[in-house]
């Protein structure tokens, strides 16, 4: 299947993402395309993707421009594919579309927030993309009530997505792929967090290991229609595992994905920050 995707300049093409909006959350947390649009002509960005033939848009990204630890960022507020169209590419399509905005601007960081709990985003953003996570929100948005995100504290991963480097590059090419789970445990890389049968199962809490794994459920959203306080027992139980993990200074950088459906984060320390000015003699 062939797709393009086009830049939103005007109302009527920000009117465009609307019924994808409501489509894919609902109408309750949608962006009014006059808002979108004040964006866009203010170095943010709209791109629609249209699958080749087709008269309305399958999916749209949209961001605005931010400024982050006083550096200039893209921070990439909604990506969404209408369900018929997932799995084409169009998703990767669109994010290449806006890393190109970005690199034009100058800009070399594109940051979103993302549900740690989501496989499917975790494979896309980590494994597709080459995005990492190194802050975690508790319920960042409050309570919401569309329907991917109803009935659970909406904590997320603050991911950030280097789009200047080469292994970003290398990443949307499908040069560099994550390595498998399986691997991972070959080596004994240890969980913080595993799941035993259906529940989280947390593990002892980090103790200097170079690398750490927390594993999350290969279907989230399944879980949450088949037991709510199930899926709530996942969420405090990650939320556990990764906020004492990037409180002693990892990051997660990878998501590994093994042959029969289980996934998990791959985490390792952070380079330190030096902590002030060298010391001079
Ligand atoms: C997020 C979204 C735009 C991605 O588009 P998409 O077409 O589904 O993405 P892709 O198919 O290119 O990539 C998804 C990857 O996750 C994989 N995947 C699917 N379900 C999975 C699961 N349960 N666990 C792990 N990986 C999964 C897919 O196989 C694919 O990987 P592959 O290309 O190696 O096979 C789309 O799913 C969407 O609109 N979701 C709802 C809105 C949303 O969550 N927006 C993003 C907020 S950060």
């Amino acid at each position: 299947m062939s797709y393009r995707v086009e830049t939103a300049t005007d109302i009527a093409s920000c009117a465009l993402t609307v019924p994808i909006q409501d489509e894919v959350w609902s109408g309750d947390v949608a962006v009014p395309p006059q808002l979108m649009l004040a964006i866009v002509h203010n170095g943010g960005f709209v791109g629609l993707g249209y699958v080749d033939g087709a008269a309305r848009p399958a999916g749209f990204v949209f961001g605005f421009l931010g400024i982050y630890d006083y550096h200039f960022r893209h921070h990439s507020h909604m990506l969404a594919v209408r369900r018929e169209h997932r799995g084409t590419g169009l998703a990767l399509a669109l994010k290449e579309a806006q890393r190109d905005h970005c690199l034009d601007q100058g800009i070399e960081i594109m940051a979103w927030t993302m549900d740690p709990l989501e496989a499917l985003n975790a494979r896309f953003n980590f494994g597709k993309l080459g995005t990492y996570a190194r802050e975690y929100h508790r319920d960042f948005y409050g309570l919401m009530p569309d329907k991917l995100n109803a009935g659970l504290p909406s904590d997320r991963f603050y991911v950030e997505w280097p789009i200047g480097m080469d292994r970003t590059y290398k990443r949307l090419r499908g040069e560099d792929h994550p390595p498998a789970l399986e691997g991972a445990e070959a080596e004994g890389v240890r969980y913080l967090l595993r799941a035993a049968g259906d529940r989280p199962a947390p593990q002892d809490p980090p103790s200097g290991e170079s690398h750490l794994l927390v594993e999350i459920p290969s279907d989230f959203q399944g879980l949450k229609r088949r037991d709510a306080s199930l899926a709530l027992e996942w969420r405090i139980a990650a939320r556990g595992a990764f906020e004492e993990a990037f409180g002693q200074g990892y990051a997660a950088v990878e998501f590994l994905r093994a042959a029969d459906g289980r996934g998990a984060y791959l985490l390792v320390p952070q380079p330190r920050r030096a902590e002030g000015p060298a010391e001079t003699k």
